[in-house]
């Protein structure tokens, strides 16, 4: 395409600021050109059906593909959560009496976001980035924001939250938890709504029992089976790109890989909805299915032996001595499934949404590649490729450049501070009016971000962009430098940007 003048300027820019950065001529040209500091072609580049790398590896060394179901295999639309809302508030005022006053709450779409954490003892549903501070703006007691100076007051005079004294490993802590499923959208929002209606009536509560009865709640309408019902009874509603799900497995299976199931989900379950996806013949194209597995104690517990299943889901008492294609087994754990299957280390790539129950101990103690499917990802990438929020996340930069230059806190200094807020106030909106992104607070990562980092290999919005890869395809991350390293404009503008698939690069392969 053709060079639009503003790319022109944006290059003289950096080779400006470069030169003469000892001077103060700089200050002016960036608050010049923010409009025009975008290069062509800068919005729409991130293409939401990409993979992303966070570590090396080749997917022609990988024989074995495993996955997880619920979120990963199959991907549910948003109307479950609405459903399972409705369903736990209606048990919690007809089992648990709750006031009926509850019942004018209904399910906010889009009010939480994943992996937020919540203070059991000062209801407070909030954000946390990678170093353990609360994103202000982000805390919430009920439906209503807290103030910042309120939040801070709350953990003694900091925003730092000592998140291993009051949490654990997988969030699950005495005081604090952290909301890492997709099932706890709904979750949090009743937890919200049903503080909201204490608040506003002024009735006391003990927060530890309202946090478990809604735990208990929401519970109920899984393990209870409801939502197994609802979605049986009307998978065309409730499960999304069924046919993508199975262009994948065939993919795979004609490339001679092996694949294997391991799910917390019962048979019968998981067997409707699979043979909706891929066919009556499912079953045929994987070599191992384990259903009901407890992950992640699955990974750790060494204890509970496999137990093999019929088809009508009856369990028979021989011992397991091999696992055999065709059968099904439920429970067992993994250090029987590698000494049985042999199938150890980066051979296998395993699958799955929960970045806890799926994939940290495979990345942590056994040493399997992994994939987490983050199905945000899509809508939170449509939102970066908007106009509006690179023209924001530009302006902030050239803002933070700028404020990192004055060493003096003069009037410019309070002038540049007072417009660095509204911006990042502005980008943060875009994603979720409450909460923001899920994976960015205002610059650093997120708590989620960071653990998404840790345990994944590669990351993307749901296993159908595996269909944009070649089988043997090499993933690389983009290098992107340390703090103590040169910041390489170029490098970053030009090469850093190329290294992103692109929509256009990709339609070929498909
Ligand atoms: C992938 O690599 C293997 C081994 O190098 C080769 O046999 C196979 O044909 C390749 N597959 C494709 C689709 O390129
Ligand atoms: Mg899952």
């Amino acid at each position: 395409g053709t060079v639009r003048p503003c790319f022109r300027a944006a290059s003289s820019l950096y080779m400006v600021s470069d030169q003469k950065l000892k001077g103060y001529f700089f200050l002016t040209p960036p608050l010049y050109f923010i409009p025009d500091l975008l290069p062509p072609g800068v919005c729409s580049l991130l293409n939401p059906a990409a993979i992303y790398a966070n570590n090396e590896i080749s997917l022609g060394d990988v024989e074995i593909y495993g996955f997880d179901y619920d979120y990963t295999l199959a991907q549910y639309s948003n109307l479950l959560h609405s459903m399972i809302f409705n369903t736990a508030r209606d048990i919690l005022i007809e089992q648990f009496k709750y006031p009926e006053g509850l019942r004018k709450y209904e399910y906010i779409p889009g009010f939480a976001i994943r992996g937020l954490h919540y203070d059991v003892h000062k209801s407070l549903l909030m954000k946390i980035d990678a170093f353990h501070y609360v994103q202000l703006g982000t805390a919430y007691q009920g439906l209503k924001p807290v103030p910042d100076e309120e939040v801070i007051e709350m953990y003694g005079g900091t925003q730092h939250i000592p998140l291993y004294q009051m949490s654990d490993f997988y969030g699950k802590g005495p005081s604090i938890k952290q909301f890492m499923d997709i099932f706890s959208l709904p979750e949090m929002t009743l937890l919200s709504s049903v503080t909201d209606y204490f608040m506003t009536h002024n009735i006391e509560y003990d927060q530890v029992h309202l946090y478990k009865d809604i735990s208990d709640a929401i519970k109920d309408v899984h393990v209870k089976g409801m939502m197994y019902k609802w979605i049986e009874k009307d998978m065309e509603k409730y499960i999304l790109h069924g046919d993508e799900t199975y262009a994948v497995l065939n993919r795979l299976v004609n490339h001679n890989k092996k694949l294997f199931l391991i799910t917390n989900s019962p048979f019968s379950f998981v067997d409707k909805g699979m043979k909706h996806m891929v066919g009556k013949n499912w079953r045929d194209l994987f070599d191992m299915v384990i259903v009901q597995a407890d992950k992640p104690n699955f990974f750790t517990d060494r204890r509970k032996p496999f137990r093999k299943m019929d088809e009508k889901g009856s369990l028979h008492w021989d011992k397991i001595s091999k696992l055999e294609k065709g059968k099904i087994y439920k429970q067992g754990n993994l250090f029987d499934f590698l000494r049985l299957t042999g199938w150890r280390g980066s051979k296998v790539l395993y699958f799955g949404d929960h970045l806890y129950s799926d994939l940290a101990d495979l990345m942590l103690r056994h040493g399997w590649r992994t994939g987490a499917i983050v199905p945000e990802l899509e809508t939170e990438i449509r939102i970066i490729n908007t106009e509006q929020y690179m023209h924001s996340l530009t302006w902030q930069q050239a803002l933070t450049g700028l404020l990192e230059r004055i060493r003096f806190q003069g009037f410019l200094f309070s002038w540049l501070n007072s417009k660095l807020f509204p911006s990042r106030s502005l980008s943060k909106n875009l994603f979720n009016p409450q909460f923001g992104s899920i994976f960015r607070t205002f610059h650093n990562p997120t708590y989620f971000s960071r653990r998404l980092i840790r345990f994944s290999d590669i990351y993307m919005a749901s296993i159908s962009c595996l269909l944009n890869y070649d089988v043997n395809f090499t993933f690389y991350p983009r290098r992107t430098p340390l703090q103590h390293e040169a910041p390489l404009w170029m490098d970053q503008l030009c090469t850093g940007c190329m290294k992103t698939p692109f929509l256009e690069e990709m339609v070929h392969i498909r």
